[in-house]
């Protein structure tokens, strides 16, 4: 495979460590005191996903995850594709919701590892999978690059396909393969959304401003993305919005809508929302 795979120095894989170590330690507490609920993932899991310990979080992000799903179409009969199924937030936000089967798609081995452990022996509709694509920020350790990446469903299998800030961590390439493959295990009719951080008049001003929630002060890619952090690529990346209108129509996706994301104005994590379908 081709990946650019830059680390991180020394002292700052240290940190990582120490700060991964404590958050473990409030998993153990939270066992301990026999605090953990089944049905939500464990406090460091919690804390890497969503910066905070705080369980309500996590169900609110289900419950958000759920009714943005639902507002755009998903029925209860649909048969849904959940593309960085994370620690299982839209999954436990439809368990009582979706009767067509819900199929998670991950790289990330312990996130992964959980929502299998815990999710599918309650809910066996809902499936995960593994997918060993390599990524700088989530798995440093994959065999497969993002770019070559062949989903393991075969075409016309889904009605629904959902990204929840998974395309602001690929870079263009990247994106680029997986919206080809989306179209293909689409079924005619069929909706994908997906989350972005687009890069277009008003984002880009915002950046230059410097009044957006997030920076992005790498240019990459031929102006085709800008990145967070030149060191971790995936760390988070903004994708320049008429490439992702191209690389849809190469595709024979449709955009229906494209919700701008309050992102640029200083609100964290509200990304842009493209909402396309297959003809
Ligand atoms: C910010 S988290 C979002 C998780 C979940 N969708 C949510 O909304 O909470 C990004 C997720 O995308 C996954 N991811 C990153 N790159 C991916 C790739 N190339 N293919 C599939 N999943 C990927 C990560 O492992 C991680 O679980």
């Amino acid at each position: 495979m081709h990946t650019h795979r830059p680390t991180r120095p020394a002292w700052r894989r240290l940190a990582i460590r120490i700060r991964d170590a404590a958050y473990r330690v409030a998993t153990a507490v939270e066992r301990l005191t026999k605090r953990g609920d089944e049905l939500v993932p464990p406090a460091h899991l919690r804390m890497y996903y969503y910066r905070t310990f705080d369980r309500q979080a996590f169900e609110r992000a289900s419950q958000g995850a759920r009714t943005e799903l639902v507002d755009r179409g998903l029925q209860p009969e649909h048969r849904l594709l959940d593309i960085g199924s994370g620690i299982g937030n839209l999954a436990l936000g439809l368990t009582g919701y979706l009767r067509g089967g819900y199929d998670g798609l991950e790289i990330h081995p312990e996130a992964l590892a959980w929502c299998r452990d815990a999710i599918t022996p309650r809910h066996p509709q809902f499936r995960f999978h593994h997918a060993d694509v390599f990524s700088s920020a989530y798995n440093p350790s994959g065999r497969v690059a993002a770019a070559e990446y062949r989903f393991p469903f075969e075409d016309s299998r889904f009605d629904f396909v959902f990204l929840g800030s998974v395309f602001t961590h690929m870079l263009p390439d990247e994106v680029a393969q997986y919206v080809r493959e989306i179209a293909r295990v689409l079924a005619p009719g069929g909706t994908c959304i997906a989350g972005y951080y687009l890069l277009n008049g008003p984002s880009r001003s915002a950046l230059d401003a410097g009044t957006s929630s997030l920076a992005f002060p790498v240019e990459h890619s031929a102006g085709r993305c800008r990145l967070q952090n030149a060191a971790v690529p995936e760390a988070a990346v903004a994708l320049d919005e008429d490439f992702v209108r191209k690389i849809h129509t190469d595709a024979g996706l449709e955009i229906r809508e494209i919700r701008p994301g309050r992102w640029p104005t200083g609100v964290p994590n509200h990304q842009d929302l493209v909402v396309a379908a297959k003809a």
